[in-house]
């Protein structure tokens, strides 16, 4: 994934906000990066351009050589299903479906053959560590469990790029290191590429790279030596 100069400009006049100004950044395949900045930065903006959710309002985004600005919004909807998945900052869960049935939802819209479904389903709810909650609705499971859900959603479908938006953010630390440990491993085993928001610290020394975001722009690039 790379982005090319890309902006992001809300509003105009008196209410014009340059959420990204000037974006370039280059994800290689099978890499854990973060994204820091305090809130407001842009992060979720960024996530959502990457993710072909929004439009940046100059530079583009590629997967490999496809400029996704290229694509029509069926062929976009279609790379959101097929090649991405999302963890997003508010969870995005369907409210009347289980935590089963979340994942399984996922599954049928990204295409996964319907023989996969049922390991799929279980492996990913397993990672995550919600197999006791796994017939539980969203308004049933605290924060951190329906945080979790999202994530099993995310990864059950094997996407070429995970897009999660503080994915720890509602997990206590045990959790959330447990969660970067399966982020480390799909990555580890060639299976995704792995874009993370956080706040926190910890979560970034877990990573390949962390960028810093500041008012919309990169300031700070560095690459990380894991020990
Ligand atoms: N739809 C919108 N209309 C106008 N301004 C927006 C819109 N969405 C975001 N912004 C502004 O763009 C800037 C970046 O917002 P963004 O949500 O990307 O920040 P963030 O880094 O994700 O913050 P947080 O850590 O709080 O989630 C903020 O100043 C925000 O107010
Ligand atoms: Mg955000």
């Amino acid at each position: 994934m790379k982005a090319k100069n890309v902006e992001r400009v809300y509003g105009h006049g008196s209410k014009e906000v340059r959420a990204l100004k000037n974006i370039n950044l280059t994800v290689p395949k099978n890499q854990l990066v973060a994204l820091k900045g305090r809130s407001g930065s842009g992060k979720t903006t960024l996530l959502n351009i990457i993710g072909a959710l929004d439009h940046p309002t100059n530079g583009s985004v590629y997967f490999g050589d496809q400029n996704i600005e290229g694509l029509s919004e069926n062929q976009r909807v279609q790379l959101r299903r097929e090649k991405l998945g999302f963890v997003f900052q508010s969870f995005g869960l369907v409210p009347l479906m289980t935590v089963e049935e979340n994942v399984e939802f996922g599954l049928r819209i990204a295409g996964v053959p319907r023989g996969e479904w049922s390991d799929r389903i279980k492996d990913s709810i397993d990672m995550v560590k919600m197999t006791k909650r796994a017939k539980h609705r969203p308004y049933e499971l605290s924060g951190g469990e329906q945080q979790r859900c999202a994530i099993a959603r995310a990864i059950a479908t094997k996407p070429a790029l995970i897009l999660a938006d503080e994915p720890t953010g509602e997990l206590d630390t045990k959790t959330a290191f447990h969660i970067m440990k399966v982020f480390r491993e799909l990555v580890e085993s060639n299976e995704t590429t792995i874009i993370i928001a956080t706040h926190d610290p910890a979560m970034m020394e877990l990573t390949d790279h962390v960028y810093a975001l500041e008012d919309g722009e990169i300031v700070k690039d560095e690459e990380k030596t894991l020990s």
